[in-house]
């Protein structure tokens, strides 16, 4: 048996997000369209004779992760061990990378790699079907986490269908220190709805629920001004609502990208680009704009958790 696996998990960004009306169990409905970018924190497994956990982080602000049994960690693995009826304590270390409340569902790539790593530490091979049911009891990004790629979400976002894309897409992604809870953002969005200053949910045909067939056309395509013209986040002016000042990284940058946009519920900003020496010259600007202290390069679409190591120990 290994007595460490290590796995990776990626970032993801919304390409699309339509946010339906609030459902009687809390959540809204949603139609969306997931992307993995190679943004990834590592996460690291061992047996223990109890499960604790902790944090490091890669110029990120660990403060806000939970190290008690509330960690969403913590939690994929007691959920898994429920499923075999088994105690599966484990020692958890988490290396961030992506930002914590960021709308890049760092939480839940954590989740989705402690599921598949618990997997593969105490050689479960549970079902991916399983596993996928385990990761949207957890969370409503965790089953996207758990596959990557790009993919359709629907019910809250638990419901993944992945989609076929062609080639690379290069973004710029610009991280925030002050975080937003995503409850915060979804509240906004209400308040502004019932207040007319927020469209009610609308989608191309009329219908919240359908993706722009042109996005999808585009992505098999690889047509990034096609694309671009279609991202698209009902969050955005909830999260603008709550920060105005991220307003002027989306418009006006003197590099301009093919498109910008707030990732999921922000703050994180997302900005599409043509190719690595675009996405470069965005990234550079981008530093140069007040409050911006950090501007990453990175490429979707990217795996989902997978394990990249692991070692076995303890035999002669
Ligand atoms: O599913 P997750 O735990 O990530 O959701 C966090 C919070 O975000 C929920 O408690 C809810 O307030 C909000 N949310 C929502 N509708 C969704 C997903 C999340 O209202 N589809």
């Amino acid at each position: 048996m290994s007595t460490e696996v290590r796995v990776s998990a990626p970032a993801k960004i919304n390409l699309y997000l339509a946010v339906g009306p609030l459902r009687a169990d809390g959540f809204h409905g949603l139609a969306t369209l997931y992307h993995a970018v190679g943004l990834y924190d590592d996460v690291v497994l061992r047996p223990a004779s109890r499960s604790s956990m902790t944090v490091s982080g890669d110029g990120v602000a660990i403060d806000g992760v939970p190290t008690d049994e509330s960690n969403l960690a913590l939690r994929a693995v007691r959920a898994l061990g429920a499923h075999h009826a088994l105690d599966l304590a484990t020692a958890i270390h988490v290396h961030k990378r992506i930002p914590v409340a960021g709308g890049l569902a760092g939480g839940s790539a954590d989740a989705a790699a402690a599921l598949v790593g618990a997997d593969t530490l105490f050689e479960l091979r549970t079902p991916r079907a399983v596993l996928l049911e385990l990761a949207g009891q957890l969370g409503s990004d965790v089953p996207f986490c758990l596959n990557g790629g790009t993919a359709i979400g629907t019910g809250r976002g638990e419901i993944v269908t992945p989609v076929m894309t062609r080639g690379e897409y290069w973004w710029v992604v610009v991280p925030d220190d002050q975080a937003l809870a995503t409850p915060a953002v979804y509240a906004e969005l209400d308040r502004l709805r019932t207040a007319g200053r927020a469209p009610e949910p609308a989608g191309p045909g009329g219908a919240w629920q359908d993706i722009p067939d042109a996005m999808l056309g585009a992505l098999r395509a690889a047509h990034v001004a096609d694309l671009a013209s279609h991202l698209h986040n009902d969050l955005q002016v909830a999260a603008l609502s709550l920060r105005p000042d991220l307003a002027g990284r989306l418009t006006g940058l003197e590099t301009p990208p093919s498109a910008s946009l707030v990732s999921g519920s922000g703050p994180t900003t997302v900005h599409l680009c043509e190719g690595p020496e675009h996405a470069e010259a965005v990234r550079d600007h981008l530093l140069t704009l007040p409050g911006i202290e950090v501007a990453a390069v990175v490429t979707g679409p990217a795996h989902g958790a997978r394990v990249i190591g692991s070692q076995v120990g303890g035999r002669p």
